[in-house]
């Protein structure tokens, strides 16, 4: 059962996902902004602290405010200090994806400490760490920008080369599982098109989250051991949390290789990975851009006003996901003092996609742009453009917020990945 863990549990999600999105799939996100827009001011009065001014009081003083009440509030404690540490990198092969890219596999360890406890994530099974799956443009003398994601399904799935590590008994991707996965949720839901990617000069590092388990018990097990120093359960980390810590672990690595851009460490995360993506870049000031699709709520999309999922709902779901403190909003949203425009707004002003589709209601659109919207005096405040559109279909991939709405339903398919690199493309070399 646990050998075949990886295969079920991608078909058992798009089946539940498949049933649990369908009442929704038939309505439609409102392409202009609709509903009230009571979201706290981000700038104006917060927790006693007088409205925001200028730049160096947000950075100094509003910004980690924030960051400490959406911890206490949503997400839960990030650890208070975090080591990485890069055990092996081995060449897997040199003309990997038709002679586009090299490929390479890391292997990583990494601890957290919370108040002075330190704990070293869990090694994938079989292993001494966890892996990273990196792909660079083959024949770059400069270095290069990379994406790195997070993903559902596992690495060797993602980057389907035979080189790469795998279990001995996972069973191949194609088949019946993949065609209900790419049927369901998009041709690229599993695997990105590495080619194009390489060949618009990006590489990509591809991480398999499994270092905190996407599974209620076993999932709060290992939060919970990875943060013992930590004691107070309402407010312990949740997996989003632990994943956005898994990408900054990611960024620890690759930011000492000279092939790789320093300037260029952008994170990319479908629905729950769009999540952690989000709160990676709030977090880790190294993220240079992010592209956080269909995150959601607890991603992009406000509490208030919701048109989907619920507080309630997501937190009843995956109770593995929040700090516990969360859940106790659940229809009382109104009575929240953060939202989710606060956590875009930490991301301000570097560039960030927000991917959407208008039938996906169930991570609410509308309520990801007003939260865009509500984010957006910050962008201003430092100087940058931020959200450059009125309406959810006004597509600028230029925009620091770049709002991104296409047909169809919840997945990764054919158009966004175009889109996705039309927006890294613009913000280039910024
Ligand atoms: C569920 C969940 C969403 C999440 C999504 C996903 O639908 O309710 O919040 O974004 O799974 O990760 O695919």
């Amino acid at each position: 059962m646990t050998r075949q863990f990886p295969r079920l549990f991608l078909l058992l999600a798009a089946i539940i996902l498949t049933a649990g999105c369908a009442k929704l799939t038939l309505a439609w996100a409102d392409i202009k902004p609709s509903g009230p827009t009571a979201r706290p001011d981000v700038l104006g009065v917060f927790a006693d602290e007088d409205p925001v001014t200028s730049p160096e009081d947000w950075t100094a003083e509003r910004a980690p405010l924030l960051r400490a009440v959406l911890e206490k509030e949503v997400y839960g404690t990030f650890p208070d200090k975090s080591s990485t540490r890069i055990l092996d990198k081995r060449r897997l092969n040199d003309e990997a994806f038709g002679g586009a890219g090299v490929l390479e596999e890391w292997t990583l360890t990494a601890t957290a400490s919370f108040n002075g406890e330190t704990v070293e994530a869990r090694p994938f099974p079989g292993l001494d760490g966890f892996l990273l799956e990196v792909v660079l443009p083959a024949e770059k003398e400069e270095p290069v920008p990379i994406i790195i994601m997070e993903t559902f399904c596992p690495s060797w799935e993602v980057a389907p080369d035979p080189a790469i590590w795998r279990p001995e008994d996972a069973g191949e991707m194609g088949g019946l599982l993949g065609g209900v996965m790419t049927y369901v949720f998009g041709r690229y839901i599993c695997t990105p098109p590495f080619e194009m990617i390489l060949q618009r000069g990006y590489g990509v590092a591809v991480l398999y989250p499994q270092s905190v388990p996407d599974r209620r018990k076993e999932g709060l097990a290992e939060l919970k051991r990875l943060s013992q120093g930590h004691v107070d359960d309402r407010t312990r980390w949740g997996a989003v949390a632990a994943w956005g810590w898994l990408f900054s672990r990611a960024v620890d690595a690759l930011d000492q290789d000279p092939r790789i851009d320093r300037d260029g460490l952008i994170v990319w995360g479908h629905s729950r990975y769009g999540k952690a993506a989000l709160v990676a870049a709030a977090w880790d000031a190294r993220i240079d851009a992010v592209i956080a699709h269909q995150s959601g709520t607890g991603g992009a999309s406000l509490n208030r006003d919701k048109k989907g999922e619920s507080v309630g709902a997501i937190t009843s779901a995956y109770p593995h996901w929040f700090a516990q403190n969360y859940e106790a909003y659940a229809g009382r949203e109104e009575e929240m003092c953060v939202d989710q425009h606060m956590l875009l707004a930490l991301i301000a002003p570097r560039p960030a996609l927000l991917g959407n589709a208008r039938r996906d209601v169930w991570s609410d659109p509308n309520g990801a742009f007003r939260a865009a919207q509500g984010a957006d005096p910050v962008y201003e405040l430092l100087g940058s453009g931020g959200l450059s559109q009125q309406r959810l279909d006004q597509w600028r991939p230029e925009a620091d917020i770049a709002f991104w709405l296409r047909p169809g339903t919840h997945g990764v398919v054919k158009e966004d990945w175009p889109a996705f690199l039309d927006f890294l493309d613009a913000h280039a070399g910024n």
